[in-house]
């Protein structure tokens, strides 16, 4: 995607958008004529500026072939211009070519905001996942170039490195939407390093069972001994020249690329969706390929845990107690809490190979979906200036994070009677927030968070605004981009 700018008055597009906040008024830099006929349109009750309305005209004007009228709704922010830009290149989606967005002075989003915001609605909404049609369908046609009308040199800038953050998000939703047959763990491993490439300046090393036994990596490979697809830990090393001394990102991710539940079997309805239980590490994958596509002077790697969680003959049991690589022993009393098995060691290796600031990336409990649904993740974290770090890297990038509590005395939920914890309560309460205890055994030393995205990161069903698809969503892969060029500096 081309990002260009120009001033107000001299658009040249094959659709206009022009925001609309509700009961706002229109954008000052707007022409008249194009003005006169979006009022008509407002009068008339044939647009709105009702949150994610849109309404595609071919109006002829100048350069302008059509205007797009897209609603902000009440409450204007970044994710209001989000949906309205994505709604509009929704409804505009058989046109194709270029897409213009008209920046609004008076709007309570700076220009650079709307800029990035457009940016990411265009693509994200762009995004299609019908991958596996055997008729590719000719509905839609890309937007090849959004022009951003009204901004200055440094929105401009800011757009163009949205664009490229947007456009690896997708890559992550392409993983997430692979079938569990096409994308076991090893084919992941191929595709973080093709990937890899395209970002530059990315080392990609792959561990194979043996090894992840031979590391003592007792929980992760407990995980994977059911599976007949073979497991990988995946790691991806940044190191550019000019980085930043003294500071590693460490970036762990889940990969389970199907979770049954083990022998602790899932029920069969909407089980196809847990092919989205990678989600963690795709964005990891997607995240630090964006970090290096953006030449951020930052040292980061990217350690990510794949494997099934199948039943069978072989697989761990309720009852085993494992040793993990740090020498903590673990009772199983649920094989499905098996997200946190897996980056106990994940963890671990991120430390070990020197990561000073860690933030791991998972779809890890329904019971965080139960409580912040599809659009907030939940965030624990053991340190509150990296806390308030992740959180002004989810404000800005549209990733949207809440804090939960991370307490101590949450720790008796693991406690187990034979092992130093065990990794599931029979109790059905306080799920995440366990968890988070549970994996603060691993974190090691120095800063750590822990993003449970299960909610936002893989959608059941669209969400409304410029997710307008079910599927995987490439949540983290904007906030990790974001998280480092803040760390960086
Ligand atoms: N992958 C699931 C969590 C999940 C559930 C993600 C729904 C997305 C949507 C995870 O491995 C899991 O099964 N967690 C269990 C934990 C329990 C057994 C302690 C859960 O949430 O039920
Ligand atoms: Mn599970
Ligand atoms: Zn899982």
């Amino acid at each position: 995607m081309e990002v260009r700018t120009t001033d107000a008055g001299n658009v040249q597009a094959d659709v206009l958008v022009v925001p609309i906040a509700e009961g706002g008024s229109l954008p000052s830099g707007l022409d008249a004529a194009v003005a006169s006929r979006v009022k008509a349109l407002l009068d008339d009750g044939e647009a709105s500026g009702a949150f994610g309305d849109a309404t595609l005209v071919h109006f002829e004007n100048g350069g302008v072939k059509r205007v797009a009228l897209a609603g902000l709704g009440k409450r204007v922010d970044a994710d209001a211009v989000r949906t309205a830009v994505g709604s509009a290149a929704r409804e505009a989606r058989r046109v194709g070519g270029t897409i213009a967005y008209l920046v609004d002075g008076s709007l309570p989003v700076s220009a650079e905001e709307q800029a990035r915001a457009a940016v990411d609605g265009v693509l994200l909404a762009g995004y299609d996942p019908r991958h596996w049609k055997s008729e590719a369908p000719n509905d839609t046609k890309p937007f090849e170039t959004i022009v951003l009308a009204g901004v200055d040199g440094f929105a401009a800038e800011a757009a163009t490195r949205a664009a490229r953050v947007a456009t690896w998000a997708n890559r992550a939703r392409d993983l997430s939407n692979s079938p569990p047959n096409e994308l076991t763990p090893e084919t992941l491993a191929e595709r973080a390093s093709e990937l890899a490439k395209e970002a530059g300046d990315v080392r990609v090393e792959t561990l194979d069972r043996k090894q992840i036994e031979k590391l003592g990596m007792g929980a992760f490979a407990a995980v994977a001994q059911g599976a007949h697809n073979e497991p990988r830990l995946i790691v991806m090393h940044y190191a550019p020249k000019g980085a930043k001394a003294g500071v590693k990102l460490g970036l762990v991710g889940k990969a389970i690329t199907f979770d049954t539940g083990g022998i602790s079997l899932k029920p069969s309805l909407n089980m196809e969706n847990m092919k989205g239980d990678m989600s963690g590490g795709a964005a990891v994958i997607a995240g630090l390929c964006a970090i290096a596509d953006l030449d951020t002077p930052l040292n980061a790697i990217a350690v990510v845990a794949a494997t099934e969680n199948m039943p069978g003959g072989g697989a761990y049991r309720p009852g085993d107690i494992l040793r993990a690589a740090n020498g903590k022993t673990i009772e199983i009393t649920n094989t499905d809490a098996e997200g946190r098995l897996v980056l106990a060691d994940a963890l671990w290796y991120a430390r070990e190979q020197g990561a000073t600031h860690v933030a791991d990336f998972a779809t890890l409990t329904g019971a965080m979906v139960a409580a912040l649904g599809d659009l907030y993740a939940g965030l624990f974290a053991n340190d509150d200036a990296w806390a308030d770090r992740l959180l002004g890297a989810a404000d800005a990038s549209g990733d949207h994070l809440w804090r939960m509590p991370l307490h101590p005395r949450y720790r008796r939920y693991v406690n187990s009677a034979y092992a130093d914890m065990k990794n599931a309560s029979d109790l059905r309460e306080g799920g995440p927030a366990l968890a988070a205890e549970f994996l603060q055994e691993f974190a090691g030393d120095g800063p750590w968070a822990h993003l449970d995205i299960a909610g936002p990161a893989f959608l059941d069903r669209p969400r409304g605004d410029y997710l307008w698809q079910p599927g995987g969503t490439g949540y983290g892969v904007r906030l990790i981009a974001e998280l480092a060029r803040s760390l960086a500096v």
